[in-house]
């Protein structure tokens, strides 16, 4: 036998507890949300319309780890713990002295690590007596995942799917179908916000979000769920990190650095938090780098400041990097990277110097992807593309600097379903779109008026 390549764990090594990052952060609390009306503290009343009291009791929590309930611990069980593979191949083909590790989230059975957050969601709705979860998705994952989870705790699924990946993604949505949700065209004509957007055909995650919450807004038995952004999606996605910590014991190795891709940056959070909670109890040195798109540049060139989380303006203000909560992003073909904003948490580490956020164009992503695939066999998602790209600048640097550096990065899901945008970059036809300066001053001219960030 050669050396080891997969790193796996018996399902009695499944998590038992989230870890809650915010427990351990340095410095003053993160500011908190705001009630856009009053400007006050956003208070767990604000959130009861749309979320069952489980999650905002895990939203707010100060509490280090969270039990994962039984029941859904028997769900991770279809697939988790996931694999964690050494790029050995990988290695040799670039060259480099360093070692390449990546979790495998693409595993599951929607292709991505958005159930991870998706069944602790449906199990919290289904024990606050909720009947349906309306919700948006991107480029497909996260609705497919909320399809499944929904399926499987007996609740009924509503989809609103951002018009490009909806044209692009046919079977994105015959997938969900086939796990029992329904699935609209946003903007749609079903809601007051997609009827105001109608004119963006290609629609965006924040109008599809502001439809969705509209939708649970205005029904008793019905809840939103959000795949990202949130403290409590973040907190469920550590399974990532945690599964992670053990399968490098087992590897012998430590990461010098941590990479993810971030869209509203959950699994960036779900990979790194562990690790980052290690680095701020035990010392031990590590970086982490968060890789998102340079047409959707939220952490490099957007402005911390508080902002709604959707296009319309019905979430409560959020303390993040934004682009314009009205903002309409190019249509990058990585779908689930298209969001103004990001995680309230994580953009408090990027202020805090303890993440590096990197911009990366697209065909560069994709570049990197292709190579991957020919090396290692999966074909990631064009959103893990971004981080792939990253692993391959830290492996140059690693040769350059004659360092036998340690990098691990979450490849988020495979990109089975996005094989249009495959064909699209090998056609020459993926664009490098740039976000321009004066688009981007339109956009953050127009946030909503809230005090301002230190
Ligand atoms: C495979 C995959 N990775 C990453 C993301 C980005 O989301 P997040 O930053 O919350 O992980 C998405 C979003 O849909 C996704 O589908």
């Amino acid at each position: 036998m050669g050396e080891t390549v997969k790193f796996t764990l018996s399902e009695d090594r499944i998590p038992r507890s989230w870890v809650n990052l915010l427990a351990d952060l340095p410095g003053d609390p993160p500011p908190p949300p705001l009630n856009p009306q009053t400007g006050e503290p956003a208070g767990p009343d604000d959130l009861a319309a749309i979320f069952p009291i489980g999650l905002i009791e895990q939203e707010v929590s100060t509490a280090p780890e969270i039990e994962i309930p039984d029941e859904v611990r028997e769900i991770y069980r279809l697939w988790r713990p996931t694999p964690l593979f050494r790029a050995r191949r990988l290695e040799r083909d670039l060259d480099t002295p360093a070692h390449i590790y990546y979790k495998y989230e693409g595993v599951s059975p929607a292709g991505s690590h958005k159930p991870n957050t998706a069944v602790a969601q449906a199990f919290y709705n289904r024990e606050a007596g909720i009947k349906k979860l309306s919700t948006e998705t991107g480029a497909g994952q996260w609705g497919s995942a909320l399809a499944l989870a929904c399926e499987l705790f007996d609740l009924e699924c509503e989809v609103f799917m951002v018009g490009i990946s909806f044209d692009q993604k046919p079977y994105r949505k015959a997938m969900m179908e086939t796990w029992g949700a329904t699935v609209h065209r946003s903007p749609s004509d079903l809601t007051e916000a997609g009827r105001s957007q109608a004119e963006h055909t290609s629609g965006s995650l924040g109008i599809a979000i502001s439809e969705a919450v509209e939708v649970a807004a205005g029904s008793e038995d019905t809840n939103y769920s959000l795949g990202s952004v949130l403290n409590h999606v973040c907190l469920h996605q550590t399974v990532i990190g945690q599964e992670a910590i053990a399968q490098m014991e087992q590897a012998g190795e430590a990461p010098d650095v941590v990479i993810g891709c971030v869209g509203g940056g959950s699994n960036f959070a779900g990979v790194a938090y562990p690790f980052l909670r290690r680095r701020l109890r035990e010392g031990i040195e590590t970086r982490f780098v968060a890789a998102e798109p340079a047409a959707c540049p939220t952490l490099t060139r957007g402005r911390y400041a508080y902002d709604f989380g959707d296009t319309v303006g019905m979430t409560p203000l959020m303390p993040m990097y934004t682009l314009g909560h009205d903002f309409v992003p190019p249509p990058v073909h990585a779908g689930g990277l298209r969001y103004h904003g990001d995680a309230p948490s994580l953009c408090g580490l990027v202020r805090g110097g303890l993440v590096e956020a990197k911009a990366i164009a697209q065909t560069a992503a994709f570049e990197a992807a292709v190579r991957f695939a020919r090396i290692e066999g999966i074909i990631p998602g064009p959103e893990p593309a971004h981080a792939i790209r990253a692993v391959f600048d830290e492996a140059e640097a690693a040769r350059e600097a004659e360092e036998e550096r340690v990098i691990l990065f979450n490849l988020s899901g495979h990109g089975h379903f996005d094989m249009s945008a495959y064909a699209a970059y090998f056609a020459g036809e993926l664009e490098d779109l740039e976000m321009p300066e004066d688009e981007l001053e339109a956009a953050l001219a127009r946030l909503p008026e809230a005090p301002a960030l230190a």
